[in-house]
């Protein structure tokens, strides 16, 4: 019998039935204006099950919430759907829920609301409450656990002989807190204490982030992380919880916690399966040897739809506001009214319009500039070798600013320390710490978390400063 067990994990997949829009304005700025995709994705969450069908090996699919984008029951229904193609084929599925998955009730601050684009606006759709999400997926988690909590809905399966995973679901409505209460933090600290005593790895899985992705997340959007970090955090260390899984934030991102009592563990944060450059983790679960291996895999098509010569990644890049800007801005040059007109949605069309003049001169001088500009600005030209400067010279910023808007969702960009780009903007962001620090601007300040800087917190964006790698990693489960 083999002593490896696998799982494909996905997340945010904010489905979209092709039931809650039809083809106009309203729909596709709403798309404009998001990071991810939503027309077609019916279409690529069928490319990433066509890929897990292909896999024999894998018999498992976990889903970590935020499965539809607004709360309505048509998208509910559709993508349960979806699952059921999966259960069909023999794969167990479990999944979680978050915040997109069921609106608010108007007293609380969920502010999502069911609906239905027409072609001149919305209508009120039917909608999910909280209450309602437990017995909806029942079948797909709680149904086959080994432990439920009720209250939160969260449970634990047994995903091979002797590894069982935590799909811990929110309580509160994860906007002032997203984590677990102190009953459902209980039952998950006995719960690994009861997998600790038959000798059984455990892993978790949970929606909302347990380390922040990013240092700019550490202090800035502390909220956006799960509620009860902190704790989550020591839990894992005291009992060796080497992984957690986690969403929401969508973005690839794998980041290693050490406490200061000499416990760690591993965030394994996966991008948006409808991400232009969406991805779902493949899990693999050596038991023999404790270890714990994670790859990552896209789609190269989308499933029903032709996106002519190319690729998936390539046609969605462009669609909505990571890939607009870049494919936009030339036009602000070229053909202004265009510009707008792409633009809405996705831009502030109305203070583009006003400001043309500005807006035309600051886009020119964008695009003149090169990552030389930078290396002046950071005082830092000096510390150039003749080679590195005509490079600089020669290398547009704006290609590469475009390259790091290109990976903040994928991760892993390519500005390492030794390369002429990340030694220019790291002393420019630099100088405007100093900046910064020495006419008190209070706006930056507060965004920077302790002992950190702007030029530290740029990092995250410049190039891979974690493990080496956002999409893969050997985790050792002893
Ligand atoms: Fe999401
Ligand atoms: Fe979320």
């Amino acid at each position: 019998m083999s002593n490896k067990t696998s799982f494909y994990l996905l997340t945010d997949t904010h489905f979209v039935s092709k039931n809650a829009w039809v083809e106009g304005k309203p729909f596709t700025l709403r798309e404009r204006g998001d990071q991810i995709a939503l027309k077609l994705s019916p279409e690529i969450l069928d490319s990433f099950i066509d890929k897990i069908l292909a896999d024999s090996e894998t018999d498992t699919v976990i889903f970590t919430g935020d499965n539809v984008n607004n709360g309505d029951m048509v998208s509910h229904y559709d993508f349960r759907e979806k699952l059921e193609r999966l259960v069909s084929a023999g794969k167990k599925v479990y999944v979680t829920t978050a915040t997109h998955d069921y609106c608010g009730m108007d007293d609380d601050e969920n502010f999502f609301k069911a609906c239905r684009y027409t072609e001149t606006g919305t209508e009120p759709a039917e909608c999910m409450r909280k209450a309602g999400l437990f017995d909806f997926y029942e079948k797909y988690g709680p149904a086959q656990a080994l432990s439920v909590h009720r209250e939160s809905g969260s449970y634990i399966v047994r995903v091979g002989e002797k590894t069982r995973l935590a799909m811990i679901n929110d309580n509160g409505n994860g906007r002032s807190h997203c984590g677990l209460f102190e009953d459902g933090f209980n039952w998950l600290r006995e719960q690994v204490a009861d997998a600790k005593a038959n000798g059984d790895y455990m892993l978790f899985a949970v929606h909302h982030p347990v380390i922040a992705p990013w240092e700019l997340y550490r202090k800035a959007v502390e909220f956006e992380l799960y509620g009860g970090y902190k704790e989550l955090s020591e839990l894992m260390c005291a009992e060796k919880v080497r992984t957690v899984f986690t969403g929401h934030v969508h973005v690839q991102n794998i980041r290693e916690y050490e406490s200061e009592n000499g416990g760690y563990f591993y965030d394994i944060a996966t991008i948006a399966a409808v991400n232009a450059a969406g991805k779902m983790r493949k899990v693999t679960v050596d038991e023999e040897n404790g270890i714990c291996k994670v790859e990552s895999t896209g789609i190269e098509k989308i499933s029903g739809f032709d996106t002519g010569d190319l690729s998936a990644r390539d046609y969605l890049y462009g669609i909505n506001l990571p890939g607009l800007v870049e494919k936009l801005l030339p036009l602000a040059l070229t053909d202004y009214d265009k510009f707008l007109e792409l633009g809405e949605g996705a831009l502030p069309v109305d203070k583009l319009k006003k400001h043309k003049f500005l807006v035309r001169f600051a886009v020119k001088k964008f695009y003149k500039m090169t990552v030389y500009t930078a290396a002046k600005l950071g005082k830092t030209k000096k510390k150039l070798t003749a080679e590195q400067k005509e490079y600089a010279k020669n290398t547009p910023l704006s290609k590469t600013a475009f390259t790091i808007f290109a990976h903040i969702f994928p991760g892993d960009a390519p500005y390492t320390p030794d390369t002429v780009e990340n030694i220019a903007l790291t002393a420019a962001a630099k100088r405007l710490d100093r900046l910064v620090s020495r006419f008190k601007i209070s706006a930056v300040q507060n965004l920077i978390p302790e002992g950190s800087s702007l030029a530290d917190m740029l990092q995250d964006f410049l190039y891979n400063n974690r493990t080496g790698s956002d999409d893969e990693i050997e985790i050792n489960l002893n």
